[in-house]
């Protein structure tokens, strides 16, 4: 029978005690931050879309050119018959490959992981009614391990929009760690992921014109004042991208103009932020072809193909597990 299941890993007990748990350790310290999973809310999963087809956003439509053009090779090289996408959203450059796994006939089941469940609902309704197969959807948080995914099969992970680039160095070993134990002998790994080029393209694909970007940046302040009661000022502070050329980076920050005493009651704490003071809210890693493969190797995995889409702005890559031990 097909049919669509939602598991919710992450309800809003869970939700509310991690929200607690990062914003304890992200303000808590001399340089503050907040964890990029919080952007997320129904308002912020709808702004991030709209960042997805502004002008200076190029990640998106370079990722899905390549997509466009290789669906077909990596559906072949792949032989997967499950989709598994992580960090989902609203799964529509996921078409691509699934509309190539559907005309082969071998599609047999998509499951979908995300953190925002009012996306992952929608995506999930949509691909059932487009594709007619179950869609299994979980809500839950990728710094997790993936126990949820259902097992068997041969499976094509899916994890696009360079995701990978939020996450700094060690957490992008662990993350991949998190992959290589959830996967099977079979199964397939599809990476995403954005490269080096001219600081100034990439800081104004994070500083867009029309502020969206910036709404954005400032929704996840919104977010915690919601679900945690805090009490940020949103018109103190405004939005910055930077380019941090040592870590290969570019930083989403937010500035706060004048001082101001923020109480997040519900992790019963008080923090100052001083005149001109940065949040740091989202790092969004920039890759060299041979920096990703290098690291792929390092986490146990074998790359059977890159491609890149005409300008060499973006790369995706599909990888197995090198040495499978178990069958
Ligand atoms: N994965 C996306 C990226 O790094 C996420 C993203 C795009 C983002 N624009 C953003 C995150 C602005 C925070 C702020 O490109």
């Amino acid at each position: 029978m097909t049919k669509v299941s939602i598991e919710v890993l992450s309800g809003p007990d869970a939700r509310q005690a991690r929200m607690r748990g990062d914003v304890r350790d992200g303000l808590s310290g001399i340089s503050k931050s907040i964890p990029p999973v919080w952007f997320y809310d129904e308002r912020g999963s709808r702004l991030f879309d709209e960042i997805t087809r502004l002008p200076e956003y190029y990640l998106t439509r370079a990722e899905r050119s390549i997509l466009e053009a290789r669906a077909g090779e990596i559906v072949e090289l792949s032989g997967a018959a499950t989709l598994v996408e992580i960090g989902s959203g609203t799964s529509e450059k996921t078409r691509v490959i699934l509309d190539a796994m559907a005309e082969t006939g071998a599609l047999d089941k998509v499951v979908l992981l995300d953190i925002s469940e009012a996306a992952l609902r929608e995506a999930a309704l949509q691909l059932h009614r487009c594709y007619n197969v179950p869609v299994e959807a979980v809500v839950g948080d990728l710094r997790d391990e993936f126990d949820s995914i259902p097992a068997g099969g041969s499976r094509l992970w899916v994890f696009l929009g360079s995701t990978i680039g939020n996450f700094g160095p060690v957490e992008r070993r662990q993350l991949f760690g998190r992959f290589a134990r959830a996967m099977g002998p079979h199964d397939r790994l599809l990476l995403g992921a954005d490269l080096v080029k001219d600081p100034a393209r990439l800081v104004a694909a994070y500083d867009d014109q029309a502020g969206v970007t910036a709404a954005f940046n400032l929704n996840v302040l919104e977010v915690l004042n919601g679900e945690l009661g805090a009490d940020f000022d949103l018109e103190g502070f405004s939005h910055r991208a930077v380019w941090n050329v040592e870590e290969s980076r570019v930083e989403m920050r937010l500035r706060c103009a004048a001082g101001q005493e923020v109480s997040l009651p519900a992790v019963d704490m008080r923090v100052s932020l001083a005149a001109g003071e940065e949040l740091l809210t989202e790092i969004s890693t920039k890759f060299s072809e041979d920096g990703l493969r290098g690291e792929l190797v390092a986490a146990g995995f074998e790359v059977d193909r890159c491609w890149f889409d005409d300008h060499d702005d973006f790369m995706v890559v599909l990888a197995g597990l090198s040495d499978p031990t178990y069958d």
